[in-house]
């Protein structure tokens, strides 16, 4: 069986407090630390920038899966290399050089990503897929956590993991709106390997036996 990776979002994560948050994934078990970062232009919220990334990262040594919506990422993305990111993922609809920007976070050291909201088709990073780490398909419109996944996205899990094993390449797939305990088997079955979580990670009581439950 493969391994499930699971990465809990700081999103939901009390903002006023988020080294606790930052501690609170650390002890579940969770694999990776999502950081979502949004800028109030390609989507309609705002987060936090690469000091506040910086500032985390002096608390752990956790992967940290930067997920920028951002316009423009190109701009930004070398900040966060340096902040500490393992991985930057930005948006396919957000940069017409998605080629380049894939070589130049490569180049930085780190693993590079690209993702799609849910009204683009996965069948246009056919191009792209043998350069990517990792593609991290929007189960909703991003922009805000505690939103339902949408399930006609993950049609294009099972396309991506079809074309992954079709061509022999070796992204990871990500999954990210809206998961929860009861829909991540059917997620992991598509073809799933990293599941993104922010409310129903945060709003869980038991955190650790979330996790394991998510893994199935
Ligand atoms: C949404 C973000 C997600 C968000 C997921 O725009 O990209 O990472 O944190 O939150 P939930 O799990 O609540 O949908
Ligand atoms: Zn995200």
């Amino acid at each position: 069986m493969k391994e499930i990776i699971i990465a809990p979002s700081m999103l939901s994560a009390n903002f006023a407090e988020l080294g606790k948050g930052l501690s609170e994934i650390v002890d579940s078990g969770a694999d990776w630390v999502h950081l979502d970062i949004m800028d109030g232009q390609f989507v309609p919220n705002l987060t936090f920038g690469p000091a506040v990334v910086k500032d985390l990262r002096q608390l752990s040594n956790k992967f940290f899966d930067v997920h920028l919506m951002v316009n423009t990422p190109e701009r930004i993305a070398p900040e966060f290399a340096e902040a500490g990111a393992n991985a930057i993922t930005f948006h396919y609809e957000a940069s017409v050089h998605s080629h380049r920007l894939i070589q130049e976070i490569k180049g930085m050291g780190i693993k590079a990503g690209i993702s799609i909201v849910p009204s683009t088709p996965a069948l246009i990073l056919q191009e792209l897929l043998p350069f990517v780490d990792l593609v991290l398909v929007m189960t909703v419109n991003p922009g805000f956590g505690g939103q339902k996944l949408l399930p006609e996205c993950l049609g294009k899990v099972r396309f991506l993991a079809e074309e992954r094993e079709k061509r022999s390449l070796d992204f990871l797939i990500s999954v990210d709106g809206g998961v929860n305990s009861q829909n991540s088997q059917g997620i992991i079955a598509a073809g799933a390997d990293v599941l993104v979580s922010g409310s129903s990670f945060f709003t869980a009581s038991d955190k650790a036996s979330f996790v394991k439950g998510l893994r199935g």
